[in-house]
């Protein structure tokens, strides 16, 4: 599950990847934006998700196609695979991986990723483990900061909205630690901030961060406000879910007080967290931020498969 001499045997977590490695990817991701090739000629991705997908699972299928691979997969694996018979995950994955070449994951339980990586004879790609990680969320995430800002060392980079839940930030957060000289403001209310892990991983790598409840204490110095939804379905406590929903929104208020050169950003889905009168703002980077996922994915792909 590591790093091995500039490549990867599964993706698990955010916290495999290192400045060397970053580096190849983006530039890899970069040479192959719009192109189509066939470095994966006979290979077979297999999407197997527990957990609704729109941008994931078609990027990632994206990607395998434009590289003349094949995929095949299931949605919904709780009812239309064999889980529903009472399968356990490792026997599945020990089949698909007579199936495929590759295995994309997602599941609604935090450490399925890994599990399956215990037993899988292929790449296992976790595509996010419940409120764990969502890894190749967040190289995108970080090669759309430096193809929108020049750069990610030196940013103060504003990570908003559900930072108990959500994947995508904890794993953006854990690959910013890795740049020198960034500066992180976890915006949130009480009840969805980041978490100890989080906060003793910066602590130790010495990056500094603060905690604020409004996104108007650091908004006029952030070079990135990356925006991300309440993930209503991980509450066990509809109380606390309230108190959480709508607590940070960017509308074309919030828009004015952002730096010019300063970008929007957003995992996707949003629900209510950015108004749409924001969408026409060129600083409104989140659709571009989706569309990246494409390349940066293929050469995800390549690394592990060619
Ligand atoms: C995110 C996820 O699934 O964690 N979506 C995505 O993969 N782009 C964010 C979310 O669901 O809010």
């Amino acid at each position: 599950m590591a790093v091995r001499a500039g490549t990867l045997d599964h993706v698990i977590s955010a916290a495999q990847f290192d400045r060397p490695l970053l580096d190849a990817l983006f530039a890899r991701a970069t040479a192959l934006e719009g192109t189509r090739g066939h470095s994966l000629t006979g290979r077979i991705m297999a999407t197997l998700f527990y957990e609704p997908s729109t941008r994931t699972r078609l990027s990632f299928e994206s990607a395998m196609l434009r590289l003349d691979g094949s995929v095949l997969g299931t949605e919904a694996a709780h009812v239309f695979s064999s889980a529903m018979k009472g399968e356990t995950l490792e026997d599945t994955i020990r089949m698909v991986c007579a199936y495929a070449d590759v295995i994309v994951l997602r599941h609604d339980r935090e450490g399925a990723a890994a599990q399956a990586a215990v037993v899988a004879t292929v790449p296992v790609i976790n595509a996010g483990d419940g409120p764990g990680e969502h890894p190749t969320q967040s190289l995108l995430d970080l090669f759309t900061i430096e193809r929108e800002l020049g750069r990610i060392g030196g940013l103060h980079v504003a990570i908003c909205g559900d930072l108990r839940f959500g994947r995508t930030a904890r794993s953006l957060a854990r690959l910013l630690a890795l740049y020198d000289g960034v500066r992180i403001s976890f915006v949130a209310p009480d009840v969805v901030q980041v978490g100890p892990d989080i906060r003793a991983l910066l602590d130790d790598r010495h990056v500094p961060y603060q905690l604020s409840p409004r996104l108007d204490d650091v908004i006029g110095s952030a070079d990135v406000v990356y925006q991300t939804r309440v993930q209503k379905e991980r509450f066990t406590d509809p109380a606390e879910f309230e108190r959480a929903r709508g607590a940070i929104r960017i509308d074309a208020a919030t828009m004015q007080r952002l730096p010019a050169t300063s970008v929007v950003m957003h995992p996707l889905p949003r629900v209510d967290e950015i108004d749409p009168e924001v969408d026409s703002d060129p600083r409104a980077a989140y659709f571009r931020q989706a569309a990246n996922g494409v390349a940066l994915r293929m050469a995800l792909l390549e690394l592990l498969l060619a």
